[in-house]
């Protein structure tokens, strides 16, 4: 399986850390040397719909195939407010595609399990373009009374289209079940038959100290064992493409396993975490300043609420 096209869809508002130290208590300072985010885009007029079929359509035009040549539409995203069709169902009126089209929600590891799910169509022959798309708007979920998990996100969109051939080595993807640590729990319709206590319904709640520690020690020990299974030395890896959450998870995977910096790019500074949609922006900026060349072994990792984990090596073709 191989990646021949990306897209990106940003939001236009651009929201700094002072834009939101206005409304909750804190300011650039805090929010700048804790994560290393400076501003992140947030949905105000556009519409998350938009953002997905803008990005599917670029992915498709940089595949250079048509959206008629697309087998199937694999549509990443945590939440948004349809419950019901899926957001892959909506976006695909929106592109004029007519494949088969599904939701799947595995939060910021969404990219890395839809590139596996595509993997296993591909190589089973059932399909053979595959377009990925990540939309995800977590502005809408955390708390903006509240200044632990607003400061961390942005909104975006990016897809990816994938077809068969060589590129993708290994992929592992992990879970485990520890749903209190990164979880937004929301509210169902009234049932006059309920009689049971449904717990409470909050936004985004987060204990950012159990997240990190996850994070980190996930995300080396899945780079550690998808670089070994390639066959691979850590050291003959030309790029790490990790999932954007925060600078120090960053820097702190990197010292782990003894990176140089050049070899771990990062965005987050101006897009803060966009969830599932954190990888193929940054890989989509990777390639359109030519930094991904021909032959480069690349490693993706991503974690989030779960807890899961993906990770995958990558050989550029
Ligand atoms: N501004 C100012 N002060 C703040 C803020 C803020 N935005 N947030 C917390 N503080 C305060 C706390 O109240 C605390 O104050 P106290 O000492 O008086 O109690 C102090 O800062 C330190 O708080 P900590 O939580 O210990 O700060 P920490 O250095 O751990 O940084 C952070 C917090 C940035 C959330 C960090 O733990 C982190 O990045 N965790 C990972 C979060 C993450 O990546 N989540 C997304 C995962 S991916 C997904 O699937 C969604």
């Amino acid at each position: 399986m191989r990646i021949i096209g990306t897209g990106v869809a940003l939001p236009q508002l651009r929201v700094t850390n002072d834009m939101i130290a206005k409304y909750v208590d804190t300011s650039d300072e805090w929010v700048a040397s804790r994560t290393g985010i400076k501003e992140r885009r947030i949905i105000s007029t556009e519409s998350l719909i938009d953002l997905g079929a803008q990005a599917a359509k670029d992915a498709v035009a940089a595949a250079g195939i048509d959206m008629a040549d697309v087998d199937l539409l694999i549509c990443s995203n945590v939440a948004n407010s349809y419950v019901t069709p899926s957001l892959g169902c909506i976006i695909q009126g929106k592109i004029d595609a007519t494949c088969p089209c599904f939701d799947i929600n595995n939060a910021c590891a969404g990219f890395l399990t839809a590139l596996d799910m595509a993997d296993g169509y591909i190589t089973s022959g059932r399909y053979k373009n595959i377009l990925i798309i990540c939309a995800e708007e977590p502005s809408r979920i955390v708390d903006w009374t509240s200044r632990e998990a607003c400061i961390l996100f942005g909104d975006a969109a990016s897809a990816a289209v994938v077809t068969d051939g060589e590129g993708l080595k290994k992929i592992k993807l992990s879970t485990k079940s520890l749903p209190d640590v990164l979880y937004y729990r929301r509210k169902l319709e009234y049932n006059p038959f309920v009689t049971k206590d449904q717990g409470e319904y909050k936004p985004l709640q987060m204990n950012g100290r159990e997240v990190f520690k996850m994070a980190v020690s996930a995300s080396v020990a899945d780079i550690k064992k998808v670089v070994e299974d390639t066959g691979w030395k850590m050291e003959d890896v030309d790029m790490f493409v990790l999932h954007q959450a925060n600078l120090r998870i960053i820097d702190s995977i990197r010292q782990h396993l003894d990176l140089p910096e050049e070899k771990v790019p990062h965005n987050v500074e101006r897009s803060g975490n966009t969830s599932s949609a954190c990888i193929p922006i940054l890989l989509n900026e990777l390639i359109a300043e030519g930094k991904i060349k021909k032959g480069y072994k690349i490693v993706f990792s991503a974690f989030g609420a779960g807890f899961s984990s993906a990770a995958a090596t990558y050989e550029w073709k």
